[in-house]
Formats: C-alpha cells, structure tokens, sequence
C-alpha cells in the first residue's frame, strides 16, 4: 500500500457519489503537453519574464511589438502542443458524473480539444484577440505569422477602427471577464465536489473557488505535484495525468478512461 492510499480512497468515494463536480484548473494541467507553468522554479514563465513589462494594459501600451510577440510565441507552443492523459481523463470523468463543469485559469484550448465542451475561460483564451481600442473581438488572430521566435511583432489592426489587436487574456490589473466569473462562482456554490488541478491558487479571485466550494458544503481535492497546503481538503500529489488515471480507476473501475 502506498502511504495515499487512503486519501485515492476516499477521492473516489466523493467522485463516485458526486452529481456535480466543478474542475478548477491551472498551468500544471499543461505542464505535460510542454506549456511552461507561471511559477515552477527554473521552468514558470515569471522565473524568466517580468510579468509588469508583458502581461498590464500599459506595457502593451509602452510597447505593443514586446507584447504582441510575446503573446504569439506562447500562441504558437499552444498550438504547437497537443492534450495530454489529464485533459482527455477529464472528458472521461464528464461522461461519469451527471454535471460537470470546467473552469481554467488557462489560456490555452486544451480542454477543448480533448473532447470538453462548455469550458469556462476565467483569464481569458489567446487564440481570441480583440481590439484594444473597440474591444470587437475576433474568433482566431489575423495575419497568423506561424513562428515561433518570440521577437517583437507589429499587433495587427483592427478591421473596424484601425486599432491595435491585443491578445484576448486578462491581464495584472483587469477584472475577470463578467460572464465567466458568474458562472465559475454560481458552479462552486452549488457542486458537491470541486477538484483542483496544478495550480498554486495564489492568482485571485480564481483562487477563492475551492473555498467558497468547501463554505457551501462541498469537498475539495487537490490535486498537485507540489506538496502545497490543503488545510482540511484532500491533496493527491503527483502529476494531473497519472493522478487522475489512477482516481478514475478507482472511481469507475479500469475502463472509465477508455
Ligand atoms: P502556477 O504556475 O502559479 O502554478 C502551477 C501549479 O501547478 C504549481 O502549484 C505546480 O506545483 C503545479 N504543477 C506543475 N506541474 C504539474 C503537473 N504535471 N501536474 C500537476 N500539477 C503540476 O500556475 P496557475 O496557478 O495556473 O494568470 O497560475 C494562475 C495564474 O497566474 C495564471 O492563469 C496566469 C498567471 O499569472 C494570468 O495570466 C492572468
């Protein structure tokens, strides 16, 4: 037996007997498809990048080129990057519990393209830009240069105002898209179970979900390569992808990822 053994145990105990299980995810859910985290010693992207300098309205107003670049590198590792077992043992597990909903602190289309539908993009999605004049938003970025060199770009304009596009997430300093929130914050009041996935639950208001979750009579499981501080939850330490297969296993038995 291994020493958690009993906190598998009691995971799938609470994911077996939940009706609605809220998924609050963060960049370790991506780390195994080859997207950076943000805070990862040596690896997270504001080890080596000041998030001042790229990710606030007034560095993109300081320097859009900087900016833009840098938001279509990533762009590009994204598209570049593939789901890995974690996203797709998500779309196993939503085909196991009556309701699901998926709430991201990512960027990134992941989630989606393994199969999840209806994902709620609390900080936004960089393949939907939009124009930092007239906020018209637009589904893909025009002019997709393809490379991936990360050097300063010219943004794109506007086909309405002539404005620069910016990339479509939120930045330090900017409140969470509205819709989104509301959604996020009336699925942890009502789940019965929210599983938090790699994310180190520092950015708020994202990082109030789980509590609220607990405060309205939920259970919390984290799950983390990190031995982070759970208080009352449960903590499943290892990578998404391994954690998850092995939940499920125990949950629904061998075949709940197939
Ligand atoms: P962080 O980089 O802050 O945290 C990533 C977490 O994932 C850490 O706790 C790691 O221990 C954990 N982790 C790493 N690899 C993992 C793996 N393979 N399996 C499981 N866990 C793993 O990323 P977030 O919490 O997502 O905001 O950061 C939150 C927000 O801060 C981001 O959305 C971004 C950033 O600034 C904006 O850009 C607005």
């Amino acid at each position: 037996m291994m020493n958690n053994d009993n906190d598998y145990a009691s995971a799938a105990q609470l994911l077996r007997n939940a009706r609605h299980v809220v998924i609050l995810t963060g960049a370790g859910i991506s780390a195994q498809s080859g997207i950076p985290t943000f805070r990862d010693a040596l690896t997270g992207f504001w080890k080596s990048f000041d998030p001042q300098q790229l990710a606030t309205a007034a560095a993109f107003r300081d320097n859009p080129a900087l900016v833009w670049g840098w938001y279509e590198w990533r762009r590009q590792l994204v598209k570049q990057a593939r789901p890995n077992a974690a996203h797709h043992a998500l779309v196993a597990l939503s085909r196991r519990v009556p309701h699901v909903t998926v709430i991201t602190q990512n960027v990134d289309d992941l989630h989606e393209r393994a199969g999840s539908t209806e994902v709620v993009h609390l900080h936004g999605n960089i393949n939907r830009p939009r124009c930092f004049a007239c906020a018209r938003g637009y589904d893909a970025v025009p002019c997709d240069t393809g490379e991936l060199n990360g050097g300063p770009q010219e943004p794109p304009r506007c086909l309405r105002c002539n404005g620069r596009i910016r990339p479509g997430v939120v930045w330090f300093g900017e409140p969470l898209p509205q819709a989104e929130l509301r959604l996020a914050l009336k699925a942890a009041k009502i789940c019965d179970l929210l599983i938090s996935i790699g994310t180190s639950g520092v950015v708020y208001p994202a990082a109030t979900l789980p509590g609220l979750a607990r405060d309205h009579g939920a259970a919390v499981v984290h799950i983390n390569t990190d031995s982070i501080e759970v208080q009352t939850d449960l903590l499943l330490q290892g990578s998404a992808d391994a954690c998850l297969i092995r939940l499920l296993a125990l949950a629904f038995g061998n075949t709940a990822i197939n």
